[in-house]
């Protein structure tokens, strides 16, 4: 049987990267799409490089989300089954900073590759990485039927994009679809995001290289899910018989705190020693306060359902940190029991 084909934008970052192994997993051939950067940017990938490049099941090419042509030239030579579009500027706080460029790469880059894929190849289906920050000031529970009140040039980036998607299903009926993702985590993800900077940070203590962790408002609340599950549902979502859209959540939310205490408590540390909160320079001119999803839709329809619970993702973004800078878990009690008390 002819493999299917999918092509991935994003495949350098954390989505991109585990959705990447599981098309692999499944038979695809994948075309990664990624950018040009002064230091080659593919440790999240490497892995899949070495297994399938050499057999042609991992071809990558280098485009930019800003030129149309560079897109439809690969859409019209290899005509992929399906298209995940997760590359982004996705940042919430630097958005804050760089709303021009969010609105160029998140909006309009979804514009463009819609567009192609009407003229030139209008089988293809689409995928649309949408985001719990669109629902922004409406209170939880979030679902599919809730008001979108983004707070930041990204959520206005992502509500944008999800209406373009909508509108090249509903005007022009392609298979194109919105996942509406609550926040998810995993040892790949990027060294800035709260999760990642908590359990990295930690690492870095407790090998004497840095001293305290500085974060910003660690009141607002997430539903935190492990990237593993999600990236799953992203492929169950263009599985569907039909396009639609799908919130994917776990339905629980914590604070950051929360967070913060849990991954100390694996450490037996006092949290209250190490982190300063209320940095300024981490404070955002608008928050998204309270973020807990509703994704009975994607349960009953596509069955899909989470495996991994905050615990879990805790414990296994710290012990991938703590081996980063040559610790285990149990090496890590020891020092902090002898050191940080
Ligand atoms: P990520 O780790 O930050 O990855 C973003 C990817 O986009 C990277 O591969 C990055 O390339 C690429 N990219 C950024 N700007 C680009 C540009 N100008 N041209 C080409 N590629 C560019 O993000 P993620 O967590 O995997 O998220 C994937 C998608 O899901 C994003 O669209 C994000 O907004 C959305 N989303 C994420 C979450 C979440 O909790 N993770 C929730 C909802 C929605 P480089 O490696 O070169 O930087
Ligand atoms: N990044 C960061 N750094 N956030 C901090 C810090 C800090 O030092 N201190 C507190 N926070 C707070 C933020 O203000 C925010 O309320 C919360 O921690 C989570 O921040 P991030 O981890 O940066 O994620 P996010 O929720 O803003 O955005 C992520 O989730 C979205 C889905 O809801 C990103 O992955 C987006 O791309 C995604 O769409």
């Amino acid at each position: 049987m002819k493999k299917k084909i999918a092509f991935v934008t994003g495949i350098t970052g954390q989505d991109g990267s585990y959705l990447a192994e599981l098309l692999l997993k499944k038979n695809y051939v994948v075309h990664g799409l990624l950018r040009r950067t002064s230091i080659l940017n593919v440790d999240r990938i490497q892995d899949i490089i070495n297994k399938y490049e050499n057999k042609g099941r991992l071809i990558l090419h280098y485009i930019d989300l800003t030129d149309t042509s560079s897109i439809t030239n690969l859409i019209i030579k290899y005509k992929p089954n399906e298209f995940y579009n997760l590359a982004a500027m996705s940042h919430v706080g630097i958005s804050f900073y760089t709303g021009e460029t969010t609105l160029n790469i998140n909006t309009l880059s979804s514009y463009r590759i819609l567009e192609s894929i009407l003229k030139n190849h209008k089988k293809c289906k689409f995928y649309q990485a949408s985001s719990s920050e669109m629902f922004g000031s409406t209170p939880p529970p979030q679902n599919e039927n809730s008001q979108f009140n983004p707070q930041s040039p990204y959520g206005i980036s992502k509500v944008s994009a999800f209406y373009i998607t909508k509108y090249f299903r509903q005007a022009h009926g392609l298979f194109a679809a919105n996942g509406i993702l609550f926040n998810h985590e995993s040892p790949r993800r990027g060294l800035n995001f709260v999760t990642r900077k908590i359990t990295h940070s930690l690492s870095r203590i407790l090998k004497g290289k840095e001293k305290k962790i500085y974060l910003g408002d660690v009141t607002t609340r997430r539903d935190w899910g492990h990237a593993k599950d999600y990236v799953y549902g992203i492929w169950l979502i263009l599985q569907h018989k039909k396009p639609d859209d799908f919130v994917l959540s776990t339905g629980k939310n914590y604070s950051i705190q929360d967070f913060v205490k849990k991954v100390f408590k694996l450490l037996n540390l006092n949290w209250k020693k190490f982190v300063i909160t209320n940095t300024k320079k981490y404070l955002r001119p608008s928050e998204v306060r309270n973020l807990k999803g509703d994704s009975t839709k994607a349960r009953k329809i596509l069955k899909w359902k989470p495996k991994y619970d905050l615990n879990y993702l805790c414990k296994d973004m710290l012990i991938s940190d703590l081996k980063l800078y040559g610790m285990t878990l149990n090496d890590a009690k020891k020092i902090a029991k002898k050191y940080l008390k």
